[in-house]
């Protein structure tokens, strides 16, 4: 059973949050890339989602989670990814499916900038819980905050 920790002790820096660069199997068949738990992604895979025909100008995100860590790629096309921690904001623009961003837990963060067409496939450690979410942003503020002190 997974051991479940206070958000304070989940408290990392933007830093922690990273692109990480996938295997890529070149093959002229086409390229193959892959992505196993633990090893290439610092956490168990639990879950995984994806976003797909999303309409030109929508934003997706703008929430934060407590606990959860994730892994978000560009299957196809292309997005913006903006992850805040409380403090500090970093934008970074995913467009390939060899490489991905690690987002820590408490970390607020939005997605946009979508191309058409593009699929955000998102690799979770945890089953979907909503009592995980921090979805009003002066909540996020205040309890960054607080972890930022108490870690
Ligand atoms: P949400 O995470 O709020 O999407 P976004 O941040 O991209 O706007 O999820 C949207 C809805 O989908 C919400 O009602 C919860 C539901 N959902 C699940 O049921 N399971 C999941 O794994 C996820 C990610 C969302």
């Amino acid at each position: 059973m997974t051991q479940r920790h206070s958000f304070t002790e989940n408290h990392m820096p933007l830093s922690d949050c990273r692109m990480i660069e996938l295997p890529k199997i070149h093959d002229p068949r086409g390229n193959l890339s892959f992505i196993e738990g633990q090893r290439h992604v610092p956490f168990d895979i639990q879950r995984i989602y994806y976003l797909y025909d999303v309409p030109g100008g929508s934003d997706r995100g703008a929430h934060a989670h407590k606990e959860l860590q994730q892994f978000i790629v560009a299957m196809s096309g292309s997005f913006d990814v903006v992850l805040h921690d409380g403090d500090r904001e970093r934008r970074f623009h995913l467009n390939r499916s060899y490489s991905g961003l690690y987002v820590c837990p408490m970390m607020w963060r939005y997605l946009d900038n979508f191309s058409s067409g593009a699929v955000c496939l998102v690799l979770a450690s945890a089953h979907y819980d909503e009592s995980d979410y921090i979805r009003d942003h002066a909540t996020f503020k205040t309890m960054a905050s607080q972890g930022a002190v108490r870690s």
